[in-house]
């Protein structure tokens, strides 16, 4: 009989923790031939601790490392660090990370050093430049590198992997895990006394707003001062920010913000208060990666407040436009789906290439089967270059 799996997951931030989430699920719900061990590095400390209580995770080994104000040369080391006695002690025959996030490619790089083959959950995204989203796109390309196993979100994501030599055989398009996490709290609904949404008028229009990207960090002065001018235009729209808590992000937020009528700064919300705050929104202005992925399948266009973006498949869709952080660019798009009728109709066609909501069974479902066949775990592949 093979013995079983040993699959650690690791992530620590609010969006690798929302996307793995069912992928913890899914382990633990594959019975005796896998035995799941979940460690967070906890580099957002309350956002994961949040997300934890919401899906019921219990971590085995929790790193702890978040600071205030920390540096990516602080993250990595610190995972980096913590995560070879963790290794060591829990022996995992493969490690899961995900993404984009400094947690995701200092877990994998330990893993290679202790000789762990990786999986990579969300892999093959990419943009054209090095530095947008910054540290992300190198975060992506360096984890894929490492990674002997790419679990893509998508067919084009598959593709962008290819091109850099990844072995076929070990790609496999599953669908984006947040399609999961999303429609199982999409479903259930959420009371309309939730404080977050007091005193917010539902016969007008609501914007959701997030930001908080690192390249964005110089250009939040501009963001706010766009969402002023935004709460001033006729159709008064009101404005729903759940504010990051980054201190380059909430001081600069609340000191522009504060007291203008119709905008409603807020702490992070729960995800399940996400999605129905989503749902309830006409349209979402952003630069967060998540969101470009959930607001679609709600039929809400997504004004990307970014250059360029790791995710054509929205734009190809039409549900998502770039507009850069720039204050000109996201007030005339922003009032032109205010204004015309036509243009919101073609971007809120409800649409979503990233998947079904069963992607984290795909994962578990392809790891039993390499399993069965007698080739996990596998000697680190990396590509064929
Ligand atoms: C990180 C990720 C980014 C992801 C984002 C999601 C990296 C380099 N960046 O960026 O890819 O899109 O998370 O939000 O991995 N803080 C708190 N409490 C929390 C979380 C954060 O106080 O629960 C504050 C701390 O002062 C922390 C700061 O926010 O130092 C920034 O957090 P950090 O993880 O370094 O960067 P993010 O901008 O959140
Ligand atoms: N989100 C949340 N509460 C909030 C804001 C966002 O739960 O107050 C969710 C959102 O729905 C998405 C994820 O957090 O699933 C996105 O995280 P973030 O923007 O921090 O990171 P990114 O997606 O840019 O990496």
């Amino acid at each position: 009989m093979t013995r079983p799996l040993r699959v650690m997951t690791v992530f620590g931030t609010r969006p690798d923790t929302i996307k793995m989430a069912p992928v913890v699920r899914a382990l633990a719900a594959a019975g005796p031939a896998i035995v799941p061990i979940v460690c967070v590095t906890a580099q957002h400390r309350q956002m994961l601790d949040d997300l934890l209580a919401l899906f019921s995770i219990v971590p085995d080994y929790d790193l702890d490392i978040m600071r205030h104000d920390q540096s990516i040369t602080q993250i990595t080391t610190r995972v980096l660090e913590g995560m070879e006695p963790v290794l060591r002690d829990a022996k995992p025959d493969v490690v899961l990370v995900h993404g984009d996030t400094s947690t995701s490619t200092a877990a994998a790089l330990a893993a290679f050093y202790a000789k762990v083959p990786v999986g990579h959950v969300e892999a093959g995204l990419r943009t054209t430049t090095a530095f947008e989203p910054f540290p992300e796109e190198m975060n992506r390309r360096i984890t894929g590198r490492i990674a002997s196993y790419h679990f893509s979100p998508t067919s084009r994501a598959r593709a962008n992997l290819e091109r850099e030599n990844v072995a076929p055989a070990d790609i496999i398009v599953t669908g984006n895990t947040v399609i999961d996490a999303f429609l199982a709290v999409a479903e259930k609904d959420v009371a309309f006394e939730e404080p977050a949404w007091a005193g917010l008028d539902y016969t007008k229009p609501w914007i959701f707003v997030t930001a908080h990207r690192r390249e964005n960090h110089e250009k939040m002065a501009e963001i706010c001062d766009a969402l002023a001018e935004i709460a001033a235009l006729p159709q008064k729209p009101q404005i729903l920010w759940p504010v990051h808590p980054s201190p380059h992000v909430s001081p600069v937020a609340h000191a522009r913000l504060d007291g203008i009528a119709g905008i409603k700064l807020v702490e992070p919300l729960p995800y399940d208060v996400t999605v129905h705050s989503i749902k309830r929104s006409m349209l979402v202005l952003t630069d967060s990666g998540g969101l470009q992925e959930e607001a679609p399948c709600l039929g809400k266009p997504v004004l990307v407040m970014r250059d360029e973006t790791e995710r054509p498949e929205g734009i190809e869709a039409g549900t998502l436009e770039l507009v850069g952080p720039h204050h000109s660019a996201i007030v005339g798009a922003t009032r032109r789906l205010l204004e015309d009728e036509v243009a919101y109709a073609r971007m809120s066609r409800a649409n979503n290439p990233y998947g079904d909501g069963r992607a984290a069974e795909r994962i578990v479902a392809w790891l039993l089967g390499r399993l069965r066949a007698g080739t996990m775990p596998a000697p680190f592949a990396g590509t064929r270059s």
